[in-house]
């Protein structure tokens, strides 16, 4: 088989095997990417070359291996060999990798930016370049060259995290401990401004009263908060998605905090690498008697964390899906086509198109009918698992 004819093979099996995860999963519509992406058509434009790269932001969580498991099985069953590479955290590495990927010939990159300002140099040098950008889960700011935008329901995830905590309250007055994401990515925003729809008028209301951030206190009567106030909430409590500052910080909370705001308490924590970290700190403190944390993601760990009791929740966000999506819209990227687009995602200089996924509560008892049932995990990954 000639190399092109064998890319136009690879482009058909991606396309069926959209289909086939298409079927499994209501979200995403990706029928008309399908219809659109007919093989001779792709023929015309694709060259003897890897087509698509994909940059993903740190190799060192859980959940970006989870994406690049995705990608790898939806390019292993078509046939091919996906290059897959990680910036680690570092905007000068993600430029060099997208630079290298240029370099291959790809003409599509899709990219999940580790610092969502910073890499709109790397979109505008892969725009300069001819080359596509799919921004994926995390939204690069400030670019020109961001073609399409798959996502999930990130206010949705926030907001799901806030219900769940609020769900489990009872009475007036308990301790609320808010933590965020990394101030570099766009998504810790929409995450609290989610969690903050949903709390903000039981915190305003007395259910909830905030026990470890003075900026938020300050703005506790406001339902919307603005892009500036949200900064200066989250300033304060960042994790910057890091397990190790999320411990160290939750640790100073309780340092700081006395016997009275502990007993039972409610936790927002906004991933689960950092729920697990916060969870630890508290689950140490004398004077915290029972505590409800959220979480987002379903990674392995946090999963086995619900089951035994150590996290209440997480937000799970299908990777499938996004790939899935991530390929439909390479592909008709790729033959020249506009990505069916479900609404728009302002990055500060354009209306990006965008596709966005739902996401799914699991909390103990739904694991098995949700991750387990579903495929996504086997049930030999966990113990005490009924
Ligand atoms: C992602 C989360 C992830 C976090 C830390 C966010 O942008 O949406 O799924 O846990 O980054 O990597």
């Amino acid at each position: 088989m000639s190399k092109k004819k064998f890319f136009v093979t690879l482009l058909t099996l991606l396309v069926v095997s959209a289909v086939a995860l298409s079927a499994c999963t209501p979200a995403a519509e990706p029928e008309v990417v399908v219809e659109e992406a007919a093989p001779e058509v792709v023929e015309e434009v694709v060259e003897e070359k890897l087509a698509v790269g994909i940059v993903l932001p740190t190799r060192d969580e859980p959940r970006w291996i989870q994406d690049e498991t995705a990608f790898k099985e939806a390019f292993t069953a078509a046939g091919y060999d996906a290059e897959v590479l990680f910036s680690q955290g570092d905007s000068a590495l993600e430029k060099g990798n997208v630079e290298t990927l240029i370099t291959k010939g790809v003409k599509v990159i899709v990219i999940c930016p580790h610092d969502s300002a910073a890499a709109a140099a790397a979109a505008d040098a892969a725009g300069a370049a001819g080359v596509k950008i799919i921004s994926y889960d995390r939204l690069i700011l400030e670019s020109e060259f961001v073609d399409y935008f798959v996502t999930f329901d990130s206010i949705s995830v926030g907001e799901q995290q806030g219900q769940y905590l609020l769900d489990n309250a009872t009475g007036t007055g308990n301790p609320l401990y808010l933590y965020a994401g990394a101030a570099s990515d766009n998504n810790a925003f929409v995450f609290f401004e989610g969690a903050w729809n949903v709390l903000q008028p039981k915190i305003a209301d007395g259910t909830f009263v905030i026990k470890n951030s003075s900026e938020a206190v300050a703005l506790q009567d406001k339902p919307t908060l603005t892009r500036e106030e949200l900064g200066k909430i989250i300033g304060q409590v960042t994790t910057n998605w890091d397990f190790d500052d999320a411990k160290t910080l939750a640790e100073a909370n309780l340092t700081v905090a006395g016997a009275a705001d502990k007993g039972d308490v409610f936790i927002l924590a906004p991933n689960d690498g950092t729920a697990r970290a916060i969870a630890d700190a508290f689950t140490v403190d004398a004077d915290v008697t029972s505590y409800f944390v959220s979480g987002q993601d379903a990674e392995k760990a946090s999963v086995q964390y619900i089951i035994d009791g150590k996290q209440s929740m997480t937000v799970w966000k299908d990777v499938r899906i996004l790939v899935k999506d991530a390929i439909g819209a390479a592909v008709a990227l790729l033959e020249g086509s506009e990505p069916v687009s479900k609404g728009v995602y302002n990055n500060g200089v354009k209306d990006v198109p965008a596709i966005q996924s739902a996401v799914t509560v699991v909390d103990k008892d739904n694991v098995s009918s949700t991750l387990i049932d579903g495929g996504y995990y086997l049930a030999s990954d966990f113990t005490g698992l009924d």
